[in-house]
């Protein structure tokens, strides 16, 4: 194994005729997410054998948790923000589609024959003056909100609660005055506001069509790969914390001797996005704690030379086997 490199590729990274919202890629907006095909190309390339277990210390939507286990490999993600968490869970889980009509039909039925006879559940109506939801919503708007909510968190399968709790985030999103073009919290103009005549449940359905869809699409690309995804949440920089808290989690939920086959390696390969992280305390942090012999630093916009130097003479400083692949 080499030391250090810094590898320029000549290979076209822009990925520009390539789609994002392949598979569960699309599932839900998720800020500064990395190109899947940036994930896809790094894995076939550095772990072609599938028993290399892939790790992103800073998972986000969980596109190289998706990408890993599509290609075979075990993976796992860590992140501190429990939606990213929730919503890498349910695009790394496959669910059999013909449940998810089934459970869709049952809630949207439920959900306008309450609307009707005015049973807005009114306990469901988070109770935090912080969301401000008279500012984000018209008030017919947050009514059909709490019936879906109500009937949403109340599956029983926790698999699929948390694969409708995602469409839902993204309905809730859909159906306020959030500006669509921009991911940033931004409400739309006064007279966009008076005119925005969105049906909740219509919206609803579309999301949940879309996301059976691709689902549909994930099952099949992963019928030959047995591998699986972990997401966990937890502080990067408390990594073993965060291991340990998966190992107990783990040991109630599955098969352990499999869980332990791919925590006692826990990981060979470890890819992340770099720019804003390439040198803040986190990232130094899980430097010094990996075990991986490998760790890719995916450069996605502008660094300055700079910047690169220090990351370099970090990871040099630390001793660590790396590749730095400058896209
Ligand atoms: C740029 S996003 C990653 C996006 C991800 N690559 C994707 O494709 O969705 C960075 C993520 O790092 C997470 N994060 C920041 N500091 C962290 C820490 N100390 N421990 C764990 N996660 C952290 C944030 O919550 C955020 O989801």
């Amino acid at each position: 194994m080499k030391t250090s490199t810094v590898f320029e590729s000549k290979d076209d990274w822009t990925f520009l005729n390539i789609s994002t919202q392949d598979y569960t890629h699309g599932f839900h907006l998720y800020p500064a997410r990395m190109h899947p095909e940036i994930a896809k190309r790094i894995i076939t390339k550095y772990a072609q054998d599938t028993k290399k277990v892939v790790f992103d210390p800073f998972m986000g939507s969980g596109g190289v948790l998706v990408e890993g286990i599509l290609h075979g490999n075990n993976s796992i993600g860590i992140d501190v923000n429990p939606f990213a968490v929730l919503l890498s869970k349910v695009k790394t889980t496959p669910l059999n589609s013909e449940k998810l009509n089934k459970i869709y039909e049952e809630i949207i039925g439920k959900s306008k024959r309450d609307n009707t006879i005015k049973h807005y559940h009114e306990e469901t109506k988070p109770t935090s003056n912080s969301l401000k939801l008279d500012f984000w919503y018209k008030p017919n708007v947050i009514k059909k909100l709490q019936i879906l909510k109500y009937h949403i968190f109340n599956i029983e399968d926790k698999k699929v609660r948390d694969f409708f709790k995602v469409c839902f985030s993204l309905t809730s999103r859909k159906a306020s005055y959030q500006r669509n073009s921009i991911y940033k919290i931004y409400r739309i103009n006064k007279e966009d506001m008076q005119r925005f005549n969105l049906d909740v449940f219509e919206i609803f359905e579309n999301v949940c069509k879309k996301n059976i869809k691709k689902m549909v699409d994930f099952t099949k690309a992963m019928k030959s790969s047995k591998a699986k995804a972990f997401s966990i949440l937890g502080d990067t920089r408390k990594i073993e914390e965060a291991f340990q808290k998966v190992d107990s989690d783990i040991l109630v939920q599955s098969n352990i001797d499999e869980m332990i086959s791919v925590f006692s390696k826990r990981s060979d390969i470890t890819i992340f996005n770099a720019p804003p992280l390439l040198t803040n305390a986190a990232t130094s942090y899980i430097f010094k704690r990996l075990k991986s012999p490998l760790i890719m630093v995916i450069k996605l916009s502008k660094i300055t030379r700079d910047q690169l130097k220090l990351a370099k003479q970090m990871l040099e400083d630390l001793k660590i086997r790396y590749e730095i692949v400058v896209v």
